[in-house]
């Protein structure tokens, strides 16, 4: 009787989701939990109808898995492969550094496919390797602070090397990975303040050298291009409206600044040269869309999508679902979030279903990797005056040499591992956290092979049983474990 009536209720589907190719055949449902318990686990998997409810706390979700509930497309998840990133991966030994990046990179583990990396020093950066005493923060031509307007000093140096080397390493593992690149300044020659780092006082680009910066993007995507590595996309700056003194590798930039340097330019030293590279605007808080607009607005005829970070007071990510309404064509991405041991268990998987219901084709954690395994407030390396408390999705440690993944890892990989590259956002409702984010979040997608993936988002300390009304037709009932992240894949 079951059977029949799921049966009947998958013919229905089928036709509503036709264009089957291999479709999978029966449902599973994968967990993590903020304790860890699950990660990655395989648990019981929903059942059609109602389940038995018998009664305590459900949830009703409403998916729209026809056309009419289509949304974006998916590039994929994953983060920053930052120098920091780059010292732990390369202190492991050969086995452990091959299986580490194939968890990361495959279906083996975390799947992860969106990769950022820092276009000279971010403030997880190292010294080099063969001199430890050397200042920690570059770019491709300090010139030892000399000006140097034809560029003639550019190298990228040992660690933009090794940054190359690692990247083509993973691109070769998982061929489907796009990278964004961001510069968190330009040289330091190039600012009205002649610094790198440290002051936040004329810390933008000296207008005179508006050619040369554009040349440096030039140049810079030349040289990974070289090394077999294409820059998928960029931004112009890493945070544009942060100007920190105190030792920070910031540069100012108003939107109006790039804005034109994108238009006049950037843009047009890309064109010239025939790099297809694009750039995304902003790449910065959620609080300043204007920012965003008036980039698209000037500059639009090179900018294909814009970048979000997660760190505004009162972060709202419908202000995407806004910024979509004024500005259809134009993709958006989270790229960069923090994780750390101060930052909630679900803060990985909050700035990624956030984004995802409001637009985004993508999220990105603030470093995939760090030292060491066992220290709870300190992480790195990072430059004086970097975060010290940022945790990368794993932490290696190279006098053990082990890794570990930390609970950002599954939460993401909740999402990474089972949406698809390709695969269409599903309008949902149902969603609903109470003051203090306590409730049930959820994001559904319609994948390749027209096989559904539900994620849910569970933060009460209970475990809730949550009901999918799917609009093809299909009711399907599951138990969501307390503090978790639970994925259904629905045939
Ligand atoms: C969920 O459903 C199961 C199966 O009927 C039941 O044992 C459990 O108590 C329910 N949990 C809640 C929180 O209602
Ligand atoms: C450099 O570009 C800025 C816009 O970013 C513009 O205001 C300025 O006039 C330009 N300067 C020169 C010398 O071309
Ligand atoms: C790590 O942090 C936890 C919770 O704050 C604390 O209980 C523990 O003692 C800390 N461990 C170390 C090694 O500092």
């Amino acid at each position: 009787m079951l059977f029949a009536v799921f049966a009947l209720m998958a013919g229905q589907a089928l036709s509503a989701r036709s264009n089957l190719k291999a479709r999978r055949t029966i449902e599973q449902a994968f967990a993590s939990s903020s304790d860890l318990t699950y990660k990655l686990t395989e648990i019981d998997p929903p059942v059609v109808g109602t389940g038995t409810p018998s009664g305590g706390s459900t949830w009703n979700l409403a998916i729209d898995d026809t056309p009419s509930g289509y949304k974006q497309v998916i590039d994929g998840f994953g983060g920053t492969v930052t120098d920091a990133t780059v010292a732990v991966i390369n202190e492991l030994p050969p086995h452990k550094r091959s299986q580490l990046l194939r968890e990361l990179l495959t279906k083996e583990g975390a799947n992860f496919k969106l990769l950022r990396f820092s276009i000279g020093a971010s403030d997880l950066s190292t010294p080099p390797a063969y001199d430890p005493e050397e200042p920690p923060a570059y770019t491709y031509d300090d010139n030892n602070g000399e000006d140097d307007p034809e560029l003639k000093g550019f190298r990228l140096r040992d660690r933009g090397e090794a940054l190359a080397k690692l990247l083509k390493e993973m691109k070769d593992i998982q061929p489907e990975a796009i990278l964004l690149g961001s510069p968190w300044s330009a040289p330091g020659w190039m600012k009205l303040n002649k610094a790198l780092i440290g002051l936040a006082e004329d810390n933008s680009l000296d207008p005179k050298y508006n050619t040369s910066y554009a040349q440096y993007f030039v140049k810079s995507i030349e040289a990974f291009k070289d090394r077999g590595v294409d820059v998928d996309f960029f931004t112009l700056q890493n945070e544009p409206l942060n100007s920190q003194g105190d030792g920070h590798i910031t540069m100012y930039q108003s939107a109006d600044q790039a804005a034109h340097l994108i238009r006049d330019y950037v843009g047009p030293a890309l064109q010239e040269v025939g790099i297809d590279t694009e750039i995304w605007a902003y790449d910065h808080n959620t609080d300043n869309p204007s920012y965003a607009e008036t980039v698209v607005d000037i500059a639009g005829q090179y900018v294909s999508a814009v970048a979000w970070h997660c760190y505004a007071p009162n972060l709202d990510w419908t202000v995407l679902t806004e910024f979509k309404k004024r500005n259809p064509t134009r993709g958006q991405y989270m790229t960069e979030c923090w994780t750390s041991h101060l930052t909630p268990w679900y803060q990985s998987s909050s700035n990624t279903i956030g984004p995802l219901q409001n637009w985004a084709q993508g999220t990105m954690m603030r470093t995939l990797g760090t030292w060491p395994i066992g220290s709870n407030d300190t992480y790195g390396p990072y430059i004086p005056h970097g975060c010290g408390t940022c945790r990368g999705l794993f932490v290696a440690d190279a006098g053990t040499a082990t890794y570990e993944y930390t609970v950002d890892y599954y939460m993401l990989a909740q999402y990474s591992r089972y949406i698809p590259k390709g695969a269409i956002i599903l309008d949902g409702t149902g969603s609903y956290s109470y003051e203090g984010y306590q409730g049930i979040q959820s994001v559904a997608s319609i994948n390749p092979d027209s096989s559904l993936t539900v994620v849910i988002e569970n933060t009460f300390a209970n475990d809730v049983n949550v009901t999918v009304d799917l609009k093809s037709g299909d009711r399907w009932c599951g138990n969501v474990p307390p503090q978790s992240v639970v994925t259904w894949l629905l045939p």
